[in-house]
């Protein structure tokens, strides 16, 4: 039994070396130490042994199992201080892995990326200008009068220097033909601000995709014919599309656009969507004299403009009740469009 309990020994430091985890190390306590473990089975024989060799084999045996019992500790504690050491350093390798997060392209550059794809399409290019604008570019030259609501301060952020944050992005109708000699063909998205009280449907800062085609002989035909294919681009080919007249300043005749949607088990809905129109001459002529060429004139050139505004747009193709939640980035609301 004395041979047994040393084999047992030996064994069990042999099999130490190899240890590196505290689940083996507990599985290796059982193997050796445990209820059914190889200790408890030799000690199971003690019965058998005579009366005067019992002392001794029991001595070996509480040997033997100190031995093993403080190797396992000692092996323990050796562990705990490596995992100890490793967390020090930021490592914690017993942390479940991070599932890295996909990013998504948000609701307004998914609607903006669909306006474009269909307008680039029809040959418009792409254009920009400043947010913070002259009143002469975001009214004047878009023959907006001094005493035009949109000029007042109550609905405009203006700067002390007289500039203000763009209203509209029509200002950009004014910034290309200033520096670009016709044709244009152009759309600008871009931020607008006015000072609207926020609510869910209206934020003070929102985007807008302008539009602007002038060339010779450029009709309202022309202006229905790619609204219309825009439009269905965005909502399907078969959607209704009707023009309502209006006033704007800049364009003339000018209309406002409806698109009809139909939500599940409802009457089909006329939804207002843009704005547009035929560029009114005395915009022509206002670019003319900033210009001071006559490339722009009114009687050789004709044009549309129109403008939409995206929040709503969003809105309106997902149903989303309100416009802020396009700008609180909750995860669970953005994620549901990834
Ligand atoms: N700028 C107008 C608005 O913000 C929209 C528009 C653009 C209308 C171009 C006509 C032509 O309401």
């Amino acid at each position: 039994m004395i041979e047994q309990l040393e084999a047992i020994h030996t064994e069990a430091l042999q099999a130490l070396a190899g240890i590196d985890s505290e689940s083996a190390l507990e599985d290796y306590r059982i193997r050796f130490l445990g209820k059914k473990g190889a200790l408890t089975q030799v000690a199971s024989g003690m019965r058998n042994v005579s009366k005067e060799d019992k002392p001794k084999v029991g001595q070996k045996l509480n040997e033997v199992r100190q031995a093993i019992t403080s190797a396992v500790e000692q092996q323990a504690a050796d562990l705990l201080a490596k995992k100890d050491a490793l967390a020090a350093q930021g490592i914690d390798v017993t942390l479940p892995g991070r599932q890295p997060q996909r990013g998504a392209l948000h609701p307004l550059t998914q609607v903006m990326d669909r306006g474009i794809r269909a307008l680039r399409q029809m040959g418009f290019t792409l254009a920009t200008g400043p947010e913070i604008e002259t009143e002469f570019h975001c009214f004047d030259a878009l023959n907006t009068p001094q005493d035009h609501p949109a000029r007042n301060e109550k609905d405009t952020f203006y700067f002390g220097d007289g500039n203000l944050l763009r209203t509209h992005t029509s200002s950009v109708q004014v910034r290309t033909m200033e520096t670009t000699p016709p044709p244009v063909r152009i759309i600008a998205p871009g931020s607008a601000y006015r000072r609207d009280e926020i609510d869910a449907t209206h934020l003070s800062v929102f985007s807008q995709m302008e539009g602007l085609y002038v060339a010779e002989d450029v009709s309202l035909g022309d202006l229905k014919g790619t609204l219309e294919s825009l439009f269905r681009a965005i909502f399907g080919p078969k959607t209704p599309v009707r023009f309502r007249p209006h006033f704007f300043p800049f364009t003339e005749p000018s209309f406002e656009i409806d698109i009809q949607l139909q939500a599940k088990d409802q009457e089909p809905k006329w939804i207002e969507i843009a704005g547009c129109g035929m560029v009114d001459p005395n915009v022509f002529a206002q670019i003319c004299e900033s210009r001071g060429d006559d490339l722009y004139d009114p009687d050789r050139v004709t044009g549309f403009a129109f403008g939409l505004g995206l929040e709503r747009l969003a809105m309106i193709m997902w149903g989303i009740p309100d416009i802020r939640l396009l700008i609180e980035n909750d995860q669970r609301f953005l994620k549901q469009f990834a």
